[in-house]
């Protein structure tokens, strides 16, 4: 691999240029220069990592080359070489700062190695500090600056404000109380000093307009003497600071200053934060709704579906899942299950969309095989569902309607214990709504004969709880309006 850093080297001696090359070659890419004039093309045509040039070539001398890579790579380290006997140019680039190091021939190689990778590893560190720094003054420039406005006269006054100033504050000094009403009325203070000797019905106003104008504004009392009535009125007026005696030394006024005007700075950012996730929760909000109403299109749009390819199933759905819910209801379950309830429900036999027309439309009474192949809706349902991330919650109740606790269901002739209530309450309200529903070759029974039909199905098929359940509604006569039949 071509190592990355590219140095230039100029030298008019072949031997030299030799010795270089090889002793550099493992950890530069080199840019040879045969004398001074190749070697200005060169800089002019690349930017080296660093230069090692020989002092006496023709063309152009090595001092004038580094003269021109100064201005040029300001940066960029700078080595000059020279016979032994030719120090007088190299110490004038030494002293004007041209040249980083300088190396009198015979050049010691490995030295030579050594400083040219300590130099530019100390240049790009230095590159690096100084792109830090530049950003950090973007950043600080970004920066509105802080705006005190002071009503305090004499030396305080004067004093504060240079603590002010100190921290690169802009200080607004008011002559009186209507001066330093204007200043704050207008807006963009973020700090207001007052002396408590103005009056404490003057200080209250003061605090009153700020806190009006914005209520992230500091306000700094001033009372040279330490009093009780100060600090009280201080308290209660939310101040952010009192200064009294001891009175802050030169650098501690500057910082309990600095404390003042990170108040409103953290109050506005507090601001700024807080109304962001104010609208991030707004746009969360009308998302999910705009899924929820993209949920409840799919439900309806699957159970339309099977309704328009299966008549019988029309209206079957919807009383299966109001009779499901109710009873989950008497259960005293969550609405979280009751919804996983009213959502399987409404899908239990979504899977007759697969079932071909000859079974599903069939008049008479199906062949074994036939049944067989009705079966397959509960695992044709399920497969549909288990691609839709929102409907997939129904799947257990769509596969399973249709087990039996005793384990002579289908399809995967589960046992009670692995068949959970939501799916035994929506085979409980299936079996009921069959029952009473109206055939074309029978009418639907009424509920007290469809508790007679199920009653050997219970335990065997059916979960006594959940068929306890349906009776107990049907006692207090909040079943019969659910179903087809209303006997
Ligand atoms: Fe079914």
């Amino acid at each position: 691999m071509q190592p990355e850093l590219e140095l230039l080297i100029a030298d008019d001696d072949p031997t030299i240029r030799d010795l270089c090359s090889r002793a550099f070659r493992g950890e530069f890419r080199l840019l040879i220069a045969k004398d001074g004039n190749e070697a200005i093309a060169l800089l002019k045509a690349t930017h080296p990592a660093a230069i090692l040039v020989d002092e006496m070539m023709p063309g152009a001398p090595g001092s004038a080359v580094l003269r021109l890579a100064k201005e040029m790579m300001p940066e960029v380290p700078r080595l000059l070489m020279t016979a032994s006997g030719d120090p007088a140019a190299a110490m004038e680039a030494v002293n004007h700062g041209e040249i980083h190091r300088f190396y009198t021939k015979p050049l010691k190689l490995m030295e030579v190695k050594r400083a040219l990778l300590e130099l530019i590893a100390r240049a790009r560190a230095d590159d690096a500090l100084r792109i830090e720094l530049q950003t950090l003054r973007q950043q600080k420039q970004k920066l509105p600056s802080t705006r005190v406005a002071v009503l305090c006269e004499g030396d305080n006054g004067d004093r504060i404000e240079q603590a002010c100033g100190r921290r690169g504050f802009q200080v607004v000094r008011a002559r009186n109380l209507n001066d330093l009403e204007r200043v704050v009325g207008a807006g963009g203070v973020d700090v207001v000093v007052v002396h408590v000797g103005m009056g404490e019905p003057e200080v209250r106003e003061v605090a009153r307009l700020a806190n009006n104008v914005d209520e992230a504004t500091a306000l700094v009392l001033v009372d040279p003497e330490t009093s009780i009535q100060s600090l009280s009125l201080a308290f209660s007026i939310g101040a952010t600071d009192c200064l009294t005696a001891p009175w802050p030394d030169e650098v501690l006024l500057s910082v309990r200053m600095e404390r003042a005007a990170a108040r409103p700075r953290d109050k506005r950012e507090l601001r700024r934060l807080t109304f962001d996730v104010v609208v991030a929760n707004r746009e969360l909000h009308n998302a999910n709704r705009r899924v929820e109403a993209g949920q409840v299109r799919l439900l309806n749009g699957l159970v339309r579906a099977l309704e328009a390819r299966d008549p019988y199933t029309a209206g079957h759905t919807d009383r299966v899942a109001d009779i499901s819910v109710r009873c989950g209801e008497v259960l005293g379950l969550a609405t979280m299950q009751l919804e996983v309830i009213r959502v399987g429900a409404l899908l239990h036999d979504i899977g007759k969309i697969g079932i071909r027309d000859e079974v599903l439309y069939k008049p008479i009474r199906l062949t074994p095989v036939e049944f067989e192949i009705i079966k397959t809706h509960t695992t044709i349902g399920a497969r549909i569902l288990e691609g839709i991330e929102s409907l997939v919650c129904a799947v257990p109740i769509v596969r399973n309607h249709h087990e039996k606790l005793d384990g002579t269901g289908y399809p995967d002739r589960k046992v009670a214990a692995d068949i959970p209530l939501e799916v035994r309450i929506v085979s409980g309200a299936d079996v009921m709504d069959a029952i009473t529903s109206t055939r074309p070759y029978r009418p639907g029974s009424g509920a007290d004969e469809a508790f007679e039909i199920m009653e050997p199905m219970v335990g065997p098929h059916l979960d006594a709880v959940v068929i306890d359940a349906l009776r107990g509604l049907h006692r207090e006569g909040r079943l019969t309006d659910l179903l087809q039949a209303r006997g």
